[in-house]
């Protein structure tokens, strides 16, 4: 009888362990799995016809916001005082990489502390010309995500991208490859 009391102690101890195990490791893995937006929206599809010109749409990509921007053919990066050395990671101002296209996408998060800059397609009394700004600390970007003014280190992300008829395709390279 003793043995079989001491049997259901040992039964019992190894599984509130395993238990214990799971416990701990669940949050574990969890974290580092992708998560299901990372995964799920690993490729977003555009239609640039629903945009107007000097509009832009919010949308996702990755869990994280995207700006769909159209651009009128006319306005150029000399309305803007971009700095010339605060390059992205391919070692290019947006500009390069985005002039051109009538509609390209950025991830809409500062390159300083992370917040959502607003789109001012009006400009202000300041920047007399569409820019983007970040009300947390007075960020400022061009259109195509250089930054001008305020604390922001470097250039918004710019994904990668492609067009494919009317439809801007993020994710995928094209008119612009993968950048760290
Ligand atoms: S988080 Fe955008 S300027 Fe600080």
């Amino acid at each position: 009888m003793e043995a079989s009391r001491r049997d259901f102690i040992n039964v019992a101890i190894g599984g509130l362990g395993v238990v214990g195990a799971v416990g701990v490791l669940y949050p574990i893995v969890k974290t580092l799995a992708p998560s299901a937006a990372s995964t799920t929206e690993a490729k977003a599809e555009i239609d640039i016809t629903k945009i107007p010109e000097l509009g832009m749409r919010v949308t996702s990509w990755k869990g994280k916001p995207l700006f769909v921007l159209r651009l009128p053919k006319d306005l150029q990066e000399d309305k803007y005082n971009v700095k010339k050395d605060s390059v992205n990671s391919a070692g290019k101002l947006n500009y390069e990489l985005l002039k051109g296209q009538e509609a390209f996408a950025l991830v809409g998060v500062c390159t300083h502390l992370g917040c959502i800059p607003l789109w001012k397609p009006e400009g202000s009394e300041d920047v007399k010309a569409p820019y983007l700004h970040c009300p947390c600390h007075g960020g400022l970007y061009t259109p195509w995500g250089d930054n001008i003014g305020g604390p922001p280190p470097r250039p918004l992300f710019v994904p990668p991208q492609k067009r494919e008829g009317d439809k801007l395709i993020v994710g995928e390279p094209g008119f612009v490859e993968q950048l760290v």
